[in-house]
């Protein structure tokens, strides 16, 4: 079965876009199938996976397609998703009226938050919609939200402390354990060098590493699903 994972916040710049890449390294260096799509017209996702393959850092395992509309999504699901084990789709960040057949199509939904409070409301109007989708659909795609850039200043605002009370006991979705910390690792990728995961691994490289390795863990338990063969946790 295909497991399709969108990243979806509203508010845009939470770290959607290098969520999915981070994402996207790890299952493919576990030898599943990954597509990805951009959503975004502003095409991030695509240049970054044309650079890649201009530098000649072009991840194995990873495919990524453009398509901008529901239509052409539902599409590209109908006749090519089965051609894959997972299926990451990378949203534009501002309120779109594709956030609903995108949710339509995943089993997960990730909210990445930064913590600001715009991004903290963009990820709850986020679940809301999953709420609603599923509702209407009958399925159960499920929700998480991800904080990310966490650095030592943010970890000591008030929003930071509140993020667990607001999103697991007051709205009642999921907050990802693991959260994504701020690494110039995480803006490098962005340039055309390929995945987290064909980096040379120095100390750095590792830490980033091991953080998206707990991210994967986490999204696979969310999923129910056992590891794929070779996983190494
Ligand atoms: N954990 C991180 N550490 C350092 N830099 C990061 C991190 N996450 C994202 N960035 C940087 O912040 C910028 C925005 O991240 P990203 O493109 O992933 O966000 P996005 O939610 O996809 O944004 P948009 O809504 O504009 O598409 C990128 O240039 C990236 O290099
Ligand atoms: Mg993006």
């Amino acid at each position: 079965m295909t497991v399709v994972i969108a990243a979806i916040n509203g508010k845009g710049g939470a770290g959607k876009t290098t969520a999915l890449m981070n994402i996207a390294g790890e299952y493919a260096l576990r030898g599943g199938r990954v597509a990805m799509i951009d959503m975004d017209a502003r095409n991030n996702l695509m240049k970054w996976w044309t650079d890649c393959q201009e530098k000649d850092f072009q991840p194995e395992g990873i495919d990524v397609y453009s398509h901008k509309t529901a239509r052409g999504l539902g599409r590209w699901m109908e006749e090519h998703a089965d051609a894959f084990d997972y299926v990451l789709i990378d949203t534009p960040g501002e309120d779109t009226s594709i956030v609903d057949p995108v949710i339509a199509a995943a089993d997960l939904v990730i909210s990445p938050v930064q913590p600001s409070k715009r991004e903290v409301t963009g990820a709850i109007d986020c679940f809301e919609s999953v709420l609603r989708v599923n509702e209407a659909s009958g399925r159960n795609c499920k929700h998480g939200v991800l904080r990310t850039r966490i650095t030592v200043t943010v970890r000591h605002t008030e929003l930071y402390r509140k993020v667990r009370p607001i999103i697991e006991d007051k709205v009642g979705t999921y907050l990802f354990r693991t959260e994504v910390l701020e690494r110039n690792v995480y803006k490098d990728i962005h340039n055309g060098i390929g995945t987290l995961q064909m980096q040379e691994v120095t100390e750095a490289i590792a830490k980033a590493r091991r953080e998206t390795l707990a991210l994967v863990a986490e999204v696979d338990a969310l999923l129910g699903d056992e590891p794929a063969a070779g996983y190494v946790a």
